[in-house]
């Protein structure tokens, strides 16, 4: 099945590592243009000369930080410069924190909604001009599924992502007859940097006896007995995000091995 048309273009935040880096590989196997773009701006500069070498693609890493209306602003026009348009938006950035509700700060809430929700609505708010214009967009955000049916020391994470799923789902309805289409994928747990580091400060406070029973705990939660690869969630979005997902929107799909079927 081919899957996008000759000449798509993709911006991919969060685009240095992890599931963001996964789906732009997938992407770029399928002939489709990339800019990555991340906080960390050498990682993402590396990823996108990985990416290029590793499938003759056109990548560019770009260097911001998505809760900067500034730096947004910046690296939609840079991207615009260099491809003159953006096709796919797929917005995989976002910070995390493992913390009780009670243990967390006004400042650290303040942050995590900056980054997780504002992030990626600076960023469509930018984008979502020229794909109308064009009378074609695809756009994927990321959510979890601590935000579908909630989860322990994850509360504003949760929240944050919650309210990606509303906005995706209302910004869907403005923009149907458009061309536009926006879809969420919530991923269950994830083998990416982001929980390994996570795993680690939870090994490191819990004892190894007490964490191991824990990771044999997760794994009973999952029917199908593994946590998930970041080429699971990409499989997923690149669907989501190619030609032929024109009549899907404002869905939220989940990709967890089963841990919650909604
Ligand atoms: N891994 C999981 O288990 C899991 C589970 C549920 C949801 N998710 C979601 O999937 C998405 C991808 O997660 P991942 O595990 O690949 O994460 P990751 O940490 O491996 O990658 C995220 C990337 O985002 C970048 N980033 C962070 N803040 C940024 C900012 N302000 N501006 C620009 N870039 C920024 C980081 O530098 C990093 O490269 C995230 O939205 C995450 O919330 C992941």
């Amino acid at each position: 099945m081919e899957l996008f048309e000759k000449g798509r273009v993709a911006l991919v935040t969060g685009g240095a590592r992890g599931i963001g880096y996964a789906c732009a590989r997938l992407l770029a196997k399928e002939g489709v243009a990339l800019a990555l773009v991340d906080i960390n701006g050498d990682s993402v500069k590396e990823s996108a000369r990985k990416l290029s070498e590793e499938t003759g693609t056109i990548a560019v890493g770009v260097a911001a930080d998505i809760s900067s209306q500034h730096d947004v602003a910046r690296m939609v026009k840079e991207v615009g410069d260099k491809f003159s348009k953006i096709d796919l938006f797929l917005n995989s950035a976002a910070i995390l924190a493992d913390k009780t509700f009670l243990e967390s700060t006004p400042e650290e809430w303040d942050r995590m909604i900056k980054v997780c929700l504002q992030g990626p609505m600076l960023c469509l708010h930018a984008i979502l001009p020229g794909m109308i214009e064009r009378r074609y967009g695809r756009v994927v955000c990321m959510a979890s599924d601590s935000a579908r049916v909630g989860q322990a020391r994850l509360s504003y994470y949760a929240a944050a992502k919650a309210g990606v799923i509303a906005m995706c789902k209302s910004v869907a309805q403005e923009v149907g007859t458009s061309g536009v289409t926006l879809n969420v994928v919530s991923p269950g747990a994830t083998n990416t940097e982001l929980r390994q580091e996570r795993e680690a400060s939870l090994c490191k406070s819990m004892g190894e006896e007490k964490y191991a029973r824990r990771v044999k705990n997760v794994l009973r939660m999952y029917p199908t007995g593994r946590i998930g690869e970041p080429e699971d969630s990409a499989a997923m979005i690149t669907f989501l995000l190619s030609d032929k997902a024109g009549w899907v929107t404002g869905q939220v799909v989940s990709v967890n091995g089963g841990y919650v079927m909604l």
